[in-house]
């Protein structure tokens, strides 16, 4: 296995007739060993070659033909016609993406850590330099919608984005709702299946599908919503009974992440929430992804399939590779530059509120009764009981704004000691 320290060079020469873009790989693990694969099998190896690819160990590593080096330097002399970052993370992430721009070398990344906390640095060193910075595997990466509307300013046009951008947490309610397992459990299950890592918080917490999220509003929505600005709740706080009560209420639990920006101020959302069947999200299962794409008064248009996995990500880093490196240097119209957005308050919504009363719980007219002083009123509501949930009461309420329930649930939290979980229900917007 070749260990570079030295400038990499080409293996074989060539012509102006037979040259092949020289392309540049920062990481060589489940993404970059997909990428180097696929570019050297036909139709993508006529086009061009991995020069060399940048990792910590290159023990770890035996790529055929690859080299590999441990400092980035070694891959700008001479010059790759593109960089391609699959080393995840912020930094060194960053500032070799930042060397690239600034060597006049377009960068493609897969890294949605990476856009959506420097997006902005990094997109006006891309500006500044007049060279291409292309993030659109960094999200829904097997899904290669964006590449489409590009293209396409009328038919992305829209003001609403609905997803489920996490596979391992919708994997994990799926579970949980099929097989009344607990989230422990079916948790397991999915890192068997290769569909978690071992430390799979940031899948949970919600704060990968947070920067999906900000990465999805930057290019459909023109506005920079920096992650932690995104109100977010884990599904952690879910019981199975949750999901079964959501069946018997017609609807189900899914792990969303939603942006609406309608009305200028954008409004955002992480975490699980109650859908009616009806709603376009409501049947997806497993590790599968969707986008739901819509604005007021219009039919949604909703894009689905894998969400990640190395090879399907690979290919979608390829395309934009290609397509950057062509003859018309890309597409046109897709502003990476974007403002900071101005941040509206939640939007009111109907909810999913499991109410754990203990004991001395007032009955159900009391708690409606003081719920109602606060302008949150009962739709419908569920005492299942039970050896397993005696004290437990499910209520879906008519619409009222976030602020309104807190300060109801923390009425009732004072007067019996209550605990509360509410979920957002999210309303199909073409029913
Ligand atoms: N895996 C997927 O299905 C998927 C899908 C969509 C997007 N992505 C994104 O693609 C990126 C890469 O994911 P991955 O799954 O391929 O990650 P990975 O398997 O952990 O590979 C990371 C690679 O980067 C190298 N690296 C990390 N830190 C480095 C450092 N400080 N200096 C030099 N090299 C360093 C590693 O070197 P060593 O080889 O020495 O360890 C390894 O080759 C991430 O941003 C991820 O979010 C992944």
């Amino acid at each position: 296995m070749p260990v570079l320290t030295e400038p990499v060079a080409l293996e074989e020469p060539v012509t102006p007739a037979t040259r092949r873009a020289r392309v540049a790989l920062l990481g060589f693990g489940q993404v970059g060993a997909a990428v180097a694969a696929r570019a050297a099998a036909p139709p993508v190896n006529t086009r061009l070659q991995i020069a060399g690819a940048l990792v910590r160990d290159p023990a770890r590593r035996s790529p055929p033909g690859v080299p590999l080096v441990t400092d980035v330097s070694a891959l700008w002399d001479p010059a790759p016609d593109a960089v391609i970052e699959v080393l995840g993370g912020l930094e060194p992430a960053r500032t070799c993406v930042l060397g690239a721009l600034e060597r006049g070398i377009p960068v493609v990344t897969a890294n949605k850590s990476l856009i959506a906390h420097h997006g902005d640095e990094l997109l006006a060193a891309s500006r500044r330099n007049g060279v291409a910075l292309r993030y659109e595997a960094s999200v829904v990466a097997g899904v290669p919608f964006l590449g489409t509307l590009a293209r396409r300013p009328l038919a992305r046009d829209v003001s609403q984005v609905t997803g489920i951008l996490n596979g391992t947490s919708n994997f994990v309610l799926t579970r949980v709702s099929r097989n009344h397992e607990d989230i422990p459990t079916a948790l397991d299950e999915a890192r068997r299946l290769g569909f978690a890592e071992a430390d799979a918080t940031k899948d949970l917490d919600g704060t990968d599908a947070a920067e999906k999220l900000s990465v999805l509003i930057r290019l459909l929505g023109h506005r920079f919503v920096h992650p932690s600005v995104i109100a977010r709740t884990g599904i952690g706080c879910l019981q199975p009974a949750d999901l079964q009560q959501a069946s018997e209420f017609g609807g189900v639990i899914k792990p969303v992440a939603t942006a609406d920006w309608s009305a200028g101020p954008v409004t955002s959302f992480v975490g699980p929430a109650f859908l009616p069947l009806t709603h376009p999200l409501a049947s997806l299962e497993g590790v599968t992804n969707a986008v739901c794409l819509s604005r007021p008064g219009h039919a949604h248009v909703v894009f689905s399939g894998p969400g990640a996995g190395p090879h399907v990500t690979a290919a979608t880093v390829l395309d934009d590779v290609l397509e950057l490196l062509g003859e018309d240097g890309g597409r046109t119209g897709w502003s990476g530059l974007a403002p900071r957005a101005s941040i509206g308050a939640p939007s009111e919504s109907a909810w999913f509120v499991r109410l754990d009363l203990g004991a001395g719980a007032p009955d159900q007219r009391d708690v409606a009764d003081l719920l109602g002083s606060f302008g949150v009123w009962i739709a419908r509501t569920a005492s299942p009981g039970g050896i397993h949930h005696p004290l437990t009461r499910w209520i879906l309420t008519h619409p009222v704004a976030p602020a309104r329930l807190s300060a109801a649930l923390e009425a009732l939290a004072l007067s019996c000691g209550c605990r509360a979980c509410s979920l957002p229900i999210l309303e199909d917007s073409n029913a």
